[in-house]
């Protein structure tokens, strides 16, 4: 009992902190397929920017994330903080800043 409890306590604790890898693979498709819409199935750009990592290079991951969680007002890129939380966020622009493209 007292194990099981400990484990609903540390599943609880990583989906707060992290990331889990079913997580990762609906953030992954989410890039492709939301950000994807306006960004290009390749992030080279559509009606918004080349987001492809080594456009991005320059950008730190907090800088991103702060991009993705608040959009950018006057744009359409849209905010993203309603829907997802901060370690998803933080996921997505690590993603964005590694994964390539090409
Ligand atoms: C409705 C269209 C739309 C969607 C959906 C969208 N974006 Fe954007 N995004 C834009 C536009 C337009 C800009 C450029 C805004 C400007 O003029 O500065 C932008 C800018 C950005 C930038 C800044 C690029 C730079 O070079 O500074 C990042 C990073 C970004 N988007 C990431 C994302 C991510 C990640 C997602 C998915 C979670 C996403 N966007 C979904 C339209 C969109």
């Amino acid at each position: 009992m007292r194990s099981l409890v400990l484990l609903l306590l540390s599943v609880c604790a990583s989906s707060a902190a992290e990331v889990t890898p079913p997580r990762a693979a609906e953030l992954e498709n989410m890039v492709l397929q939301d950000c994807g819409s306006c960004h290009g199935l390749m992030r080279k750009g559509g009606l918004g920017p080349d987001i492809r990592a080594k456009t991005l290079a320059d950008y730190e991951p907090q800088g991103l994330a702060s991009i993705i969680k608040n959009g950018i007002d006057g744009t359409p890129m849209p905010p993203w903080g309603p829907l997802l939380s901060d370690a998803d966020i933080n996921w997505i622009a690590e993603y964005l800043l590694k994964e390539t493209t090409e």
